[in-house]
């Protein structure tokens, strides 16, 4: 066990008709907020009246900046910035997926910066401050709610990056299981992958695999996220299942799964990362094909031992090659691509998305170079 440093200061408001405690959170921090959401899901689904109406209770103004993109681009954010700056927002607060809290920290980080804030993504500035953030998540999968990064793609040069801060932590989140509700089959799927994979990049990549209470919280966490999301998919109204994949997704990226594990990094993420630049699929959908294939050339080189752990862990199984097999049937399960070609993608562009995952591998340091990265994909055909 590797040493460490744990440290998450964000609030977690957790339950039934929690949302409602963000005005008062949120006042006691400024006194004019920019409302950062997507597409619409928080009207239809009641957040947005809540929300509204519990800042405006607690005498917080209100900025909206609604249509944050799945995968948020560049261009938005700055827009973002511009209006809170010259409306005088002194906090921010999210509602929706990761996406649209991925783009309230990038503005939050942005309003307080003199620079262009692609700066914090190409790692030319680091962030130092933020206007303080509040979250209402409605989509268990990223973790944003629970950390300090942030993913955002500059859509003129197809690179989708990530920034990374203690700034950047919300203040408070609100988790409401009951928001879930009216996600569509395909992003219940989106979120498991993605919860699982925020897992299993530790797990898999340490260089140091004497981390005995980490590897259980890991399998835990697994053993959770398949069985609630099986849940949901037979029975979406299913309370305590949306309540169980809710918290195990926010607790898969929050820091406390990677304790004690050495030397890891987060390649299946970077290989990810490429295919949602490239085609702006669904992050877990990506990452869904990139896994098994990873997980091929995991055994190649590092052996079974991992495999075998984990397998026998979570899915009951006996041997490597029926773990990977257990990721896919569960993914094809949730309803997530596996391959490329299932997501339409053809192979001859592989030399194409490795080339653009090295530009993530580099930046964030690690020592995978592009006819390796090809291997890998050629795993996914
Ligand atoms: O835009 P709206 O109308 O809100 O609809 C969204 C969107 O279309 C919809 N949705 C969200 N909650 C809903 C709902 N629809 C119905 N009912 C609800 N309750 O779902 C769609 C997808 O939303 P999005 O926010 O894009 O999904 P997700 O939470 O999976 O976020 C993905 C983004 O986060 C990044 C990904 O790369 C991607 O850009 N990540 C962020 C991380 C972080 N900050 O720590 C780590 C991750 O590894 C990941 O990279
Ligand atoms: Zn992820």
């Amino acid at each position: 066990m590797q040493n460490f440093t744990f440290v998450n200061p964000t609030k977690i408001i957790f339950g039934k008709a929690v949302v409602a405690e963000l005005g008062p959170a949120a006042a006691a921090a400024g006194k004019k907020a920019l409302f950062v959401y997507g597409g619409g899901s928080i009207k239809k689904n009641g957040v947005h009246d809540v929300l509204t109406g519990a800042l405006r209770e607690n005498g917080v103004e209100i900025v909206e900046h609604p249509g944050v993109k799945p995968n948020p681009v560049l261009s938005h954010v700055k827009a973002g910035i511009g209006k809170a700056r010259s409306a005088g927002c002194d906090v921010v607060v999210a509602a929706g997926g990761g996406s649209v809290i991925d783009e309230a920290k990038s503005i939050a980080a942005g309003v307080k910066y003199g620079g262009d804030v692609w700066d914090f993504f190409c790692g030319k500035a680091e962030i130092r401050e933020a206007l303080p953030l509040f979250t209402a998540l409605t989509l268990p999968a990223t973790g944003s709610e629970m950390n300090s990064g942030c993913v955002v793609t500059n859509e003129a040069t197809a690179q989708k990056f990530s920034a990374h801060g203690a700034a950047l932590f919300p203040r408070v989140s609100a988790l409401d299981p009951e928001t879930t509700l009216t996600l569509p089959r395909a992003q219940v799927a989106n979120g498991a992958v993605d919860s699982i994979a925020h897992i299993i990049e530790g797990y898999f990549t340490t260089t140091d695999r004497d981390a005995g209470v980490t590897d259980e919280i890991v399998h835990a966490l697994a053993r959770s996220v398949v069985a609630s999301t099986l849940r949901i998919l037979k029975d979406p109204s299913d309370y305590g299942a949306r309540a169980s994949m809710m918290w195990s997704a926010t607790l898969a990226l929050n820091g406390l799964p990677t304790c004690g594990y050495g030397g890891m990094n987060f390649i299946n993420h970077a290989i990810e990362h490429a295919l949602s630049a490239i085609y702006d699929i669904a992050h877990g959908a990506g990452l869904a094909i990139v896994m098994p294939a990873w997980f091929r050339y995991h055994l190649e080189t590092s052996g079974p031992a991992r495999l075998d752990k984990f397998g026998a862990a979570v899915f009951g199984t006996k041997d490597a090659e029926g773990t990977i097999k257990a990721f896919e049937d569960f993914f094809r399960k949730a309803g997530a691509p596996v391959r490329l070609s299932e997501a339409k993608i053809p192979a001859a562009d592989i030399p194409k998305i490795a080339a653009n995952a090295m530009g993530l591998i580099r930046m964030w340091g690690m020592k995978h170079e592009q006819p390796e990265i090809e291997r890998i994909l050629s795993n996914a055909r």
